[in-house]
């Protein structure tokens, strides 16, 4: 196998016919923020806002989510942020596992690119597909998991948020979690400063 780079990446990404998703979309999805970042989240798929742009996390749930970074003080900018599947699947469905096994490959690949030091799991698809096939968001949520030397944490999605809204108070917990994780590791203060900087 050629070693993996982003080029290659996109590439892979643009050309996949691995599972049947591809067809009917507008665009695919890879991901976008800092490369380099820290702090990877991962959501399920794009929706069609997403689909329209080519960019994750864009429409109303995005919103939210850049509002939940903003209230932790970190910019979004300095966030790596991808999805589980790269296509937005029909009507906004849910990922089959099957598809979400399918895109595995371009997730490791953009995982071992980053290389992130946390990874924040928004919703059950990418916690299922991460941490546990079994895993139960609501009984699992704000708990860290380390895998090789990686520590993750899954959390609501901000869409379960904007349906539910009483469940906004333990995804604060969680984004407040995030923020003591990141300062225990040392990371915090790099995330923030470069905020303090645009600011
Ligand atoms: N929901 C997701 O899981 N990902 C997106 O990119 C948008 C909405």
């Amino acid at each position: 196998m050629p070693e993996m780079t982003w080029e290659l990446f996109e590439e892979q990404v643009e050309a996949c016919r691995l599972c049947s998703l591809c067809r009917g979309i507008q665009h695919k999805v890879p991901g976008q923020g800092d490369r380099r970042s820290p702090l990877m989240l991962i959501g399920e798929g794009p929706g069609q806002t997403e689909d329209e742009q080519g960019l994750a996390f864009v429409g109303a749930a995005g919103q939210l989510l850049t509002r939940m970074l903003q209230a932790i003080g970190l910019p979004r900018e300095r966030v790596y942020i991808c999805n589980v599947v790269k296509c937005r699947p029909p009507g906004n469905r849910v990922p089959t596992p099957e598809e979400a096994a399918a895109c595995r490959i371009h997730l490791r690949n953009q995982t071992w690119l980053v290389r992130p030091k946390v990874i924040v799991l928004l919703g059950s698809t990418a916690a299922k597909a991460l941490l546990d096939p079994e895993i139960r968001i609501t009984r699992e949520r704000g708990r860290w998991t380390e895998r090789k030397g990686v520590w993750m944490m899954p959390t609501y999605h901000p869409s379960a948020l904007l349906r539910d809204e009483t469940k906004k108070p333990q995804a604060w917990e969680d984004m407040k979690s995030l923020r003591e994780k990141l300062k225990e590791l040392g990371l915090y203060r790099d995330l923030y400063e470069a905020n303090e900087e645009q600011d």
